[in-house]
């Protein structure tokens, strides 16, 4: 349990046995009792940045899901070894984009005659593979606090872009931060023939977005945030860009876990909010500000934790800083070599974004 004194114990004996061996990263969605052992915490941009901050760690403990480690590795030196607490903290979105649906997209948008004014902008929230096919085909990593600077970068190497996976990122950031409209994104389904489109659609569009969301953020509904107003007059409503076009357009504020978190920090007392993100990260900010009489709720009670990044807990911890302490590695995380190599040049130029 998350109070438990003995694994508390055991974690910090077993941290401080491994000293400047062990380098914790921490995703802001995770649990308290993990997070309390982080070196450093932060959004997905921030901790892809300070991933390679100690070079002198043999051990990176990724306390996140899959596609960070992947992405810590690929940042990282090859006698850093990557590890993940639980190997089954996976990414329902990441999933939604196979490296073989991404290929085949790519030939109907060659069959269609666009491939070679498309430039591929990937989310984070994806899996290596996804990222080495956008660093081979010229394009841009992205994460919810850069995702208009890599569209700006992205249109001045081309006309169009495709933007993986997550639909609701792109189309809010086409549409709130670039001036596009709706009718400038296309969906493209993997399950379908051609994604759904036809070939002139597929040329009228700007935006050709994945068919991908988040099973968390895409919860948060237009009645969410009315039903919140009406309940808290006054309540500020801040959403992260996952959420639904509907949502974000409904919203006060939009922006990453690290754009929340500053937010709350600079908000005056007496204000009131109400949060459509990860139930850990909301919770956290409650209890933070309470006594500084900042109220802060969930946007909406019916959506539930981000269940792979609650895959993460205490005794997972435990487990794997004990291991690392008595020299067994478990749960590497380690991306080839090929795939590596490409992956890494689209999360280069992400980094190299003004
Ligand atoms: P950020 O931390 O970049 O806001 O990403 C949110 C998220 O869903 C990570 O899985
Ligand atoms: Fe994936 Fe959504 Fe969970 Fe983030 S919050 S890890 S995008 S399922």
């Amino acid at each position: 349990s998350p109070s438990d004194p003995d694994l508390v114990e055991r974690a910090r004996a077993a941290k401080e046995k491994l000293g400047d061996k062990v380098f914790v990263l921490g995703h802001h969605y995770q649990r308290d009792e993990v997070i309390q052992f982080a070196d450093v915490t932060g959004d997905s941009f921030k901790l892809a940045r300070d991933a390679a901050a100690k070079p002198e760690a043999e051990y990176i403990v990724f306390c996140g899901v899959h596609f960070m480690a992947e992405s810590a590795d690929i940042l990282t030196g090859d006698d850093q070894k990557v590890v993940l607490p639980d190997l089954a903290a996976g990414c329902s979105m990441a999933d939604m984009a196979t490296a073989e649906q991404v290929a085949e997209c790519w030939d109907v948008l060659t069959e269609a005659g666009i491939a070679d004014v498309t430039v591929p902008v990937s989310y984070m929230n994806s899996s290596a593979d996804i990222k080495a096919f956008t660093g081979r085909h010229g394009g841009t990593i992205c994460t919810s606090s850069n995702a208009k600077k890599a569209l700006d970068w992205a249109f001045e190497q081309g006309e169009k872009v495709l933007f993986l996976p997550d639909q609701h990122l792109g189309r809010n950031t086409a549409v709130r931060d670039m001036g596009m409209s709706l009718d400038d994104c296309v969906v493209y389904n993997p399950h379908k023939p051609n994604g759904g489109l036809t070939a002139e659609q597929l040329r009228a569009a700007k935006m050709i977005l994945w068919r991908g969301h988040c099973s968390v953020h895409g919860r948060f509904s237009l009645e969410s945030v009315e039903d919140v107003r009406a309940r808290i007059p006054g309540v500020n409503v801040l959403v992260h860009p996952e959420c639904k076009h509907e949502v974000v357009a409904a919203a006060d504020h939009v922006g990453s876990t690290e754009y929340i978190i500053n937010t709350l920090e600079a908000a005056p007392a007496g204000s009131k909010w109400a949060i459509g993100t990860e139930l850990n990260l909301v919770r956290r900010l409650a209890n933070r500000y309470a006594d500084q009489g900042k109220e802060i709720v969930f946007l909406d009670k019916t959506v539930c934790f981000c269940s792979t990044m609650n895959r993460i807990d205490l005794p997972h911890l435990v487990w794997t800083l004990e291991s690392l302490a008595e020299g067994n590695l478990v749960n590497r995380i380690e991306v080839d070599k090929e795939t590596e190599k490409f992956a890494k040049l689209a999360l280069e130029r992400m980094l190299a974004l003004p």
